[in-house]
């Protein structure tokens, strides 16, 4: 009966130090992921939608882009390498080509512009 509770107790104190020892990692993860990745970047204000400038004569609303939904990447996959962060209009051309959005949108690693609703991107 008192072996078993302590066995018991033993039990509660060995998971208590697992569960300290993750408290740490994620504490370290805190401290050193956001200071690894943000500063050089950001130190800006991450927007979470942005409204990409439209082409000359185009008629759908400039193409929308959710940081909030890419939030699986790290900063560096897309900065500033496909984006450099100077707002610039670009064509579906160009991302058939793998640049900008078209080095993922592109049928493998996401879904291609063309087999996609254009409301998707280009919502009001
Ligand atoms: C994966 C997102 C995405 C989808 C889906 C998409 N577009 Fe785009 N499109 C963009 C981006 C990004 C740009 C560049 C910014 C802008 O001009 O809005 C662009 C630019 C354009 C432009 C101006 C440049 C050019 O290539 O002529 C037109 C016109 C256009 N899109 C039409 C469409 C139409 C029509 C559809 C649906 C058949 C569509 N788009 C679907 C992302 C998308
Ligand atoms: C999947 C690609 C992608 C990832 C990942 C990404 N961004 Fe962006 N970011 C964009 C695009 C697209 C734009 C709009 C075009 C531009 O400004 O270059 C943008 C714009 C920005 C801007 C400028 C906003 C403005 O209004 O001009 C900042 C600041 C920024 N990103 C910071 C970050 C930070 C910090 C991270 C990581 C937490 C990050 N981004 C991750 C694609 C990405
Ligand atoms: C680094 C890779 C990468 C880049 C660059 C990228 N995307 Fe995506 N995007 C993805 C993936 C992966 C998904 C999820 C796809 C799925 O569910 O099939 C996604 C989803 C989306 C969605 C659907 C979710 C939502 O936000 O409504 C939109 C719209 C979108 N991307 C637009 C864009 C536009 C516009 C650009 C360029 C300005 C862009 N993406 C650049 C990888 C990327």
């Amino acid at each position: 009966m008192f072996g078993l509770r302590r066995n018991q107790r033993e039990a509660n104190r060995q998971g208590g130090r697992k569960h300290h020892l993750k408290r740490v990692i994620g504490a370290l993860a805190l401290i050193f992921v956001p200071v690894g990745v943000a500063v050089p970047i950001g130190v800006l204000a991450t927007p979470e939608h942005i409204r990409l400038p439209t082409g000359p004569d185009q008629e759908e609303p400039g193409a929308v882009f959710s940081h909030w939904t890419h939030g699986q990447y790290g900063c560096f996959t897309c900065h500033p390498g496909l984006f450099p962060q100077a707002k610039k209009t670009f064509t579906h051309d160009e991302m058939e080509k793998g640049m900008y959005c078209g080095a993922c949108h592109n049928g493998q690693s996401a879904f291609a512009p063309d087999d996609t609703d254009c409301e998707t991107c280009h919502r009001e």
